[in-house]
């Protein structure tokens, strides 16, 4: 097959995203390594894996937390006026900054676009999982749970 034809070839351009998910799942984040890896087996240019893996918040192309909290600053939440106040109060709990790991390596923050639950907004994600309709209680129980997680 030519390098033209593989390009074009549907089949291949449709396996990208998830291919990329198990990627993720296998090595924790999308390493340039890792996307090499996907490229080549997809037979793709790397730029078209690079461009797909940087395009979807639901894909981490730097090495994140183990649990990696996405807050949403999209209109909606905006607009309820809980994003700004949901980054703010979760960087003060993890003593962390957006794009920063806590030093134990447990959690990593993130501001992201919309996460397709504007009608129950505020919204924030932890790795795969939503949580919607926020307020601080909610969110300490749902850090006091993921670290009982840990603990267990
Ligand atoms: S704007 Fe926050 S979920 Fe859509």
């Amino acid at each position: 097959m030519s390098e033209a034809t593989r390009f074009r070839d549907p089949a291949n351009q449709s396996m990208v995203l998830t291919a990329l998910y198990i990627a993720q799942e296998q090595y924790g984040y999308l390493s340039q390594e890792a996307l090499a890896r996907v490229a080549e087996r997809l037979e793709l240019p790397i730029s078209q894996v690079y461009s797909t893996a940087s395009f979807y918040s639901l894909l981490r192309t730097q090495e994140k937390g183990k649990y990696h909290i996405q807050v949403c600053e999209g209109i909606s939440c905006a607009l309820c006026d809980g994003a700004e106040k949901l980054v703010d109060y979760l960087e003060e709990k993890l003593d962390i900054q957006p794009g920063e790991i806590s030093p134990d390596g447990m959690f990593s923050l993130e501001v992201v676009q919309c996460l397709a639950s504007c009608g129950t907004s505020p919204a924030l994600r932890v790795n795969d999982e939503l949580h919607d309709d926020l307020n601080f209680d909610k969110v300490d129980r749902l850090l006091d749970q993921l670290v009982e997680r840990e603990e267990a």
